[in-house]
């Protein structure tokens, strides 16, 4: 803040200075919510110096970003108060939400690419009050919503890309003298080409049931001798196109039943999981005890496991106490073991310490946690409950921890964690979480680290642990927004390849990845050496730094919900996904 400061000082005594420091602080405001890992602007120099930034001499007009691995939603008093901008190229990046309304108050805009976000909502009426358009370029969002007639307003208009969005419904006839081109392919556009927009080519419509002018004929302004063909191909178009979205629907609902947080119980997973051999590479130092290892040695009195859910019952509780048993780990509320019951079934336990409750209320805490079923949670299959014992048999996660893969055996031979397996690691135990805080307003998980987000034989990521911290008393903050915090460090910890605790030592991350970017020697120094030598994507690594900064936040208030947490992480896949499509690196012919 301090340079920010000097610096506007230092320009506050000039009508046109006062402009830039205004300019600047709006820049500054803009690349603290999108962009603040990837933009290392020097606040004690001139915008008119960064990167991106062109000026003349009444202020900032032109701010060009394509492709720096902006990440976020654009909030108004930002770009809006750039009042002299005349080029604003932010494509290819991963913006969404719905554009600044504030956007309208720069009314000397000759040029807007925001291609290729995900941008979404309805194109605005502000849009058409910008008057100066020449070029708008909103192709490969997810604009909704009608194409409104108003944008003959914009009669300077050059060029207007709208393809690959979801605009619905007519295209109005837009009469723009100016307009060159066009497109609206990839929408969900019906009905006839209007009139002034016929001599634009076919292409620009495809992917639609739309008709006539370069397409085939509407149905009513067919030539006379209407062929059984060509009507055929009408039919067989709408029939493609009611085919395609009823693919759509289906698409949707397997995702929606598959993401529902209280999901069908994943049967078919437990003797799967449970089954999995523990590969090689995955022991990490600990001994593997299978047969030779003793038995679990739990007393107990005479009392059952107590089964949840659908689950098959492959055993009983004098198996499981027969099993041998190896330690897991010591955790915030008891030891976990590995239990093997037979080769092919193996369970965890976890023996709960200090829960002081009658059985009725266990009973009913665990109840609502077998309750919450999601794929990104780890399963819980039984407990049993006495007054001196307690404990619960969660599915077996094979490969471990998030914790034990990121830092075990650390120089020597390991296999290191690849960047697409930490991304998407990091997206499903937020998915996880994020199904835990749906369950009421204050739900929270109350210990959210590397250690307690579990792994599949597949990679797949399981928070464990959720519901424990309503079992034991504890003083700990409960709050979502602390397990936000947490989680931020997790992604933190990510990247960075860094534990936050280390031999019994805390390293708080969130400040080590502020001080080493404030010291500004680089944000390579930030990653994990393990990622830089596989060549891992830079951007995406600042950007998923960028959202753990931004769960850290020291005001529990300016913490992200888990769901926007979610939703920024699928945004830097997505933005990976299409930066592999080489095919889509346009705005448009140079027009002058
Ligand atoms: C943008 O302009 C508004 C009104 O002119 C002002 O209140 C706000 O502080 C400005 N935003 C920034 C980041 O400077
Ligand atoms: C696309 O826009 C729709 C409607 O505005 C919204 O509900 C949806 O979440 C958006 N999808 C993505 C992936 O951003
Ligand atoms: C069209 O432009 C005029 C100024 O030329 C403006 O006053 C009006 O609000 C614009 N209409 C829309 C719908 O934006
Ligand atoms: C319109 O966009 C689509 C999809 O990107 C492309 O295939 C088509 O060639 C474009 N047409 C024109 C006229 O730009
Ligand atoms: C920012 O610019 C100032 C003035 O040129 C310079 O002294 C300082 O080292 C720069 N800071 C960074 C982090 O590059």
């Amino acid at each position: 803040m301090f340079p920010l400061l000097v610096f506007l000082l230092f320009y506050f005594f000039s009508p046109a200075a006062a402009d830039l420091a205004a300019d600047g602080s709006a820049l500054i405001a803009f690349r603290n919510a999108v962009g603040r890992m990837v933009l290392p602007w020097n606040t004690s120099l001139s915008p008119c110096k960064w990167k991106g930034v062109v000026c003349s001499s009444n202020g900032v007009t032109s701010l060009r970003l394509p492709g720096r691995g902006l990440i976020g939603q654009i909030p108004t008093g930002t770009l809006g108060n750039l009042s002299n901008l005349r080029s604003l190229s932010l494509r290819r990046n991963a913006l969404f939400g719905p554009l600044p309304s504030d956007l309208a108050r720069c009314t000397h805009l000759h040029f807007l690419y925001l291609n290729q976000n995900r941008f979404s909502g309805q194109i605005l009426p502000f849009i058409s009050s910008i008057t100066s358009l020449i070029r708008l370029n909103l192709a490969d969002n997810n604009f909704s919503g009608e194409i409104p007639l108003s944008l003959n307003n914009l009669t300077h208009l050059n060029l207007l890309y709208l393809e690959s969005n979801h605009f619905s419904g007519e295209m109005p006839n837009l009469d723009i003298p100016k307009l060159e081109h066009f497109n609206v392919s990839f929408n969900r556009l019906k009905g006839p080409v209007p009139e002034k927009l016929r001599g634009m080519p076919a292409s620009a419509f495809l992917g639609m049931s739309m008709c006539g002018g370069p397409l085939q004929p509407c149905l009513g302004e067919a030539p006379l001798k209407l062929t059984n063909s060509s009507s055929l191909a009408g039919g067989a178009i709408a029939g493609i196109a009611l085919g395609a979205f009823a693919l759509f629907v289906l698409v949707l609902t397997v995702l929606f039943l598959f993401f529902r947080c209280k999901g069908k119980a994943d049967e078919a997973n437990f003797t799967e999981t449970a089954g999995a051999k523990l590969p090689e590479s995955a022991i990490k130092g600990k001994e593997m005890a299978a047969a030779s290892a003793p038995p679990l040695g739990i007393a107990v009195s005479k009392k059952q496991l107590v089964f949840l859910g659908n689950a098959p019952r492959l055993f009983d509780l004098e198996d499981l106490l027969r099993s041998s048993a190896e330690v897991l780990g010591k955790g915030t509320y008891g030891i976990a073991y590995k239990a093997a019951l037979e080769e092919s079934l193996v369970v965890a336990v976890k023996r709960l310490k200090n829960v002081k409750m009658p059985e009725k209320e266990f009973a009913e805490k665990i109840k609502a946690i077998s309750a919450m079923e999601h794929p990104n949670l780890v399963p819980l299959r039984a407990y049993y409950y006495s007054r001196e014992e307690k404990f619960l048999v969660y599915d077996y996660m094979p490969l471990g921890s998030l914790s034990s893969l990121l830092h075990g055996n650390r120089g020597s031979s390991r296999t290191p964690l690849k960047w697409e397996t930490r991304i998407k690691i990091a997206l499903e135990a937020a998915r996880g979480i994020e199904c835990i805080h749906s369950t009421s307003p204050s739900a929270s998980h109350g210990n959210i680290k590397s250690s307690n987000i579990l792994i599949t034989s597949s990679y797949r990521a399981r928070v464990s642990e959720h519901g424990l911290s309503h079992l034991a008393p504890s003083s700990q903050n409960l709050t979502p927004e602390a397990d936000v915090y947490s989680f931020g460090v997790l992604l933190l910890e990510l990247v960075t390849g860094k534990a936050p605790a280390h031999g019994g030592r805390f390293v708080n991350l969130p400040r080590w990845v502020e001080e080493t970017l404030i010291r500004g020697e680089g944000t390579r120094e930030l990653f994990d050496e393990e990622l830089t030598r596989f060549r891992s994507p830079e951007e995406e690594m600042l950007m998923l730094l960028q959202v753990g900064l931004d769960c850290t936040s020291q005001n529990p208030d300016h913490r992200p919900e888990m769901s926007s947490v979610v939703a920024k992480i699928e945004e830097i896949r997505h933005w990976a996904a299409r930066k592999k499509d080489k095919l889509k690196e346009k705005e448009g012919p140079v027009v002058f």
